[in-house]
């Protein structure tokens, strides 16, 4: 049944340019998100408050009207010429820093899109890097991508780097909390950091070791880098899981789903019920208040069920995946925000600690930090993460 209030969000405007359309009518009790102001704003669509005047239609027979507002009208239609004013930036050289699980996909997703001319893999395992660069360039035979790896033991190799991915460190074990590695991870953090300020000091780090929210703020420590230059990867990937447990409940495609996760990459992440939608709907339109409580601790519990299941190590798909998304807002393959930990400096009245939030990134990394207006429940959320992980760092 339809209340005939709709809510515009992000997907609304980006469909309204995909149309060619410069203007969207926003009806009185129309629902208008700020992620969905934000991108119009980007992308130059005009929110026009309705109703419009339009002009008397053409009156014309019956079955060449029909043709015509069938064309013009379905839903599915994009117009034809649908011309993207920039290409993505392709990036000279990405290097990782750990080919593990995580290293080694991500590096693969980013050899195939052909991210950046040069790939190179680093692990202190010895040949681990070198095999896998082998591995990747022996599958371009197929791939045909012209993505060129390289691999070695030495951080020397981040020479140069646009972007460092950091994924060294130790992974849960079952039964451990991510917080349960700081002490050993933070040591791999400060070699890592103190090699890229060295030889990489412009590149963009992306920070994955575990806790991340902790490592993300070694990492600035390490390097001395200004807080656009060092993110941490969490928030993309806590949304995706969060994204999959809302669509099989809804029994939709993961398409139909627009949420986001902010907080830590812990106990105190926090998916974000009220920016999320179902086929452009609030989530309890579709889902019980349970079945989104369900949804909610499914995101959260999310790594530590593989880790369970997997008992050697935690995921690596998933996390490559979301890597990789952040790197292709880095690049500008992708528009709008993504979650993203970064050292907030007042924004959602927090100051001096990492915390996942909505961000705008460039060439340069965090361009903007997008404040949503959360209710106050969430919002108390993303203060409790903030204290957890200042307590955290102290001890
Ligand atoms: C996870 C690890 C990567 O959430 O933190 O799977």
């Amino acid at each position: 049944m339809s209340t005939g209030r709709r809510v515009i969000g992000a997907s609304e405007v980006s469909d309204a340019r995909a149309r060619q359309r410069n203007v969207i009518e926003v009806l009185p009790g129309d629902i208008v998100t700020a992620e969905a102001r934000d991108q119009a704003e980007r992308l130059g669509i005009k929110l026009v408050d309705g109703p419009l005047e339009r002009p008397e239609p053409v009156r014309t027979d019956g079955a060449t009207a029909a043709r015509r507002g069938l064309w013009r009208r379905s839903p599915r239609w994009v117009a034809p010429s649908n011309r993207i004013s920039h290409s993505p930036r392709r990036f000279t050289k990405i290097a990782f820093i750990g080919a593990g699980g995580v290293g080694m996909n991500a590096a693969h997703l980013c050899a195939n899109a052909e991210m950046a001319h040069e790939i190179v893999l680093i692990d202190i395992a010895p040949g681990v890097a070198a095999a896998n660069a082998l591995d990747l360039n022996h599958a371009s035979g197929v791939s045909r991508a012209r993505t060129r790896a390289s691999g070695g033991q030495s951080l020397a190799l981040v020479e140069g780097a646009d972007v460092v991915l950091v994924t060294a460190g130790r992974a849960r074990q079952p039964g451990m909390t991510r917080a349960d590695l700081i002490d050993v991870n933070r040591r791999v953090i400060h070699a890592a950091g103190a090699a890229i300020a060295t030889h990489a000091p412009n590149a963009i780090v992306v920070v994955v070791t575990n806790p991340l929210d902790e490592m993300t703020v070694e990492m600035l420590r390490a390097t001395g880098f200004p807080r656009n230059q060092v993110l941490g990867m969490a928030g993309t990937l806590d949304s995706s899981r969060f994204r999959n447990a809302l669509a099989m409940a809804a029994k939709v495609d993961t398409r139909d789903v627009e949420a986001i996760t902010l907080g830590s990459h812990g106990d105190e992440m926090a998916p974000i019920v009220s920016a999320s939608r179902i086929k452009g709907r609030p989530l309890d339109v579709f889902l019980s208040a349970e079945q989104i409580a369900d949804c909610v601790k499914d995101a959260i519990t999310g790594g530590g069920q593989v880790v369970a299941l997997k008992k050697t190590g935690s995921a690596v798909i998933a996390p490559a995946h979301a890597s990789v998304e952040v790197m292709d807002h880095l690049r500008g393959a992708r528009a709008g925000t993504v979650p993203v930990s970064v050292m907030l400096e007042g924004e959602y009245g927090i100051d001096g600690v990492v915390l996942g939030v909505p961000c705008h990134l460039g060439e340069t990394g965090l361009i903007k930090v997008q404040e949503l207006a959360l209710p106050d429940d969430e919002l108390a959320q993303l203060r409790t993460a903030a204290d957890a992980i200042r307590a955290r760092l102290a001890e």
